[in-house]
Formats: C-alpha cells, structure tokens, sequence
C-alpha cells in the first residue's frame, strides 16, 4: 500500500500526498451516482486506511471489510469508529463468508491478488449471490501521474487494464482527478521522496505544483449458471 498507509518512516511525506489529492471526494461521487449499494449486503477487499468505506456502508445493508494486513485495520478501525462496518482480518483468496451471500463487492486498488488473480476472482464470484456486481477502483493507465512514473509503470497498468476487460469487466466510468500540492518545491519534496530520481526529471521537464491523474471504475456482473465459469462453490465459514 505504498504512499497511502500513512504508516512509516515516511509517513509525513505520504499524509501530504494524500492530503494533495482530490481523487476521494470525485471517485465517491461517481461511484455512488453508478453503483447501487443502498440495501445490499455488501463486501469491501483490501479496505486498507478505509478510503471510500464510511461513505458506502452509510447506503448499505450489511457491510464487511476485510484486509489481510492488522496494521491497516487497525487504521480503518479508527477511521470507521460508530459506523456499521464489520472488520475482519483476511485473505481475499479464503474469504470467510458463505457462496453467495453477499450483492455488491467493493474494491479500489486492491483488487485481483497479487500473483494469484485467477483464483482472487474465482473466490470473489463464489461469494456473490445472483445479479451480483464487483465494483472495482483502480489507474487508468494514462494521464500526468502515470507518465511521471515511467514507460514500465504504465505498460504494467495497461496490462492490469487489459486483465480487468479480458475478465468480465468494462469501465464504468473515468475520472480525471488531480494532485495538488501547495508549491511546486513541496511537490518536488514529496514526489521525489516516494517516486525517486524519475519524479525529479519529470517535474524538471513539466515544472508545476499539479499533477493530473485518471482513475478507472470498472464493473463486472457475476456469470450465471450457464456459463460454467463461476468458479468454486465450497462453503466457507459464516459471518
Ligand atoms: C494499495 S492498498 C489500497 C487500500 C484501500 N482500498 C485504498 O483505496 O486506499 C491495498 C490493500 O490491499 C490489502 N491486501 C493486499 N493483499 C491482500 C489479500 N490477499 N487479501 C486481502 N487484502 C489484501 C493490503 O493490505 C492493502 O490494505
């Protein structure tokens, strides 16, 4: 979860990139204006520091969130104190809950498993009930933010885009969000201690104290029976 944990030795070089960002408040809207949460009982991946979650489960039903990592629970958990979240520490390749128990997956940037995206959908799918939605956040692949961090960076996020339309998901929406920071020397101190040598030439070659970023909100419906795919069908165990 580099540079949004807000955890660490850099942690105040990470809380003024978050705090720079605009993207919070126009991906919820966008999100909440396409994604119809309100009375579903829905499950959050990789909730990490709680972005986007008081705002959702505030529509919802019911609303579990689990992250492998206790550190970021214990994040979310302050964040997320007096509403109706349930935080559960687990691994999205083994979710504890029941097949298809839940109508609505929510995930921003944490979502297929590292090195196992096959399986962290198959696992996905197994716990969405009929009709289900995965509602997905991630990069668009383009946009100042990408190009600042490099050729590799941004073929790695075509690739991951590629992923997502390749497996039952289409962009639901595209978001231009921005960071901006307060001076173009604090843009230079904060990019460069998290992003290295490469911020700097890009900052050099466009010198300002904003910077776009696009984000992808993508969605995917579960495959009916008679598709075949929808992976496994064990029962886990009951939340
Ligand atoms: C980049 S952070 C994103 C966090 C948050 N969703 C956000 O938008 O800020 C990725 C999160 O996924 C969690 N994560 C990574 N692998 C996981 C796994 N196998 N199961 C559950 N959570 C996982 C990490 O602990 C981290 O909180």
């Amino acid at each position: 979860m580099r540079g949004q944990t807000g955890v660490g030795p850099q942690a105040d070089v990470y809380a003024a990139f978050s705090r720079a960002e605009d993207a919070e408040e126009r991906v919820l809207a966008r999100l909440l204006a396409r994604a119809d949460f309100r009375s579903r009982r829905v499950l959050e991946i990789g909730v990490g520091a709680a972005r986007y979650t008081a705002a959702l489960a505030s529509h919802a039903a019911r609303y579990v969130a689990i992250d492998v990592s206790p550190e970021l629970l214990a994040l979310a958990r302050r964040r997320l104190a007096g509403t109706k979240v349930e935080l559960v520490e687990a691994d999205m390749l083994a979710i504890p809950l029941r097949d298809a128990s839940v109508e609505r997956i929510f995930a921003s940037w944490s979502f297929p498993a590292y090195g196992a995206a096959e399986e962290s959908l198959a696992e996905a799918f197994r716990v969405l009930g009929p009709h289900g939605e995965i509602w997905l956040v991630g990069n668009a692949p383009d946009g100042d933010f990408m190009e600042m961090r490099g050729e590799a960076e941004m073929r790695r996020e075509a690739a991951g885009q590629a992923w997502y339309l390749n497996h039952r998901f289409s962009i639901a929406a595209t978001v231009d969000t921005e960071f901006v920071f307060p001076s173009l020397a604090e843009a230079g101190r904060v990019l460069v201690a998290i992003f290295g040598p490469k911020a700097e030439a890009w900052l050099s070659r466009h010198p300002s104290r904003r910077l776009a970023r696009r984000v992808n909100i993508y969605v995917a419906r579960r495959p009916d029976k008679a598709d075949g795919d929808r992976g496994r069908t064990r029962v886990a165990s009951t939340l």
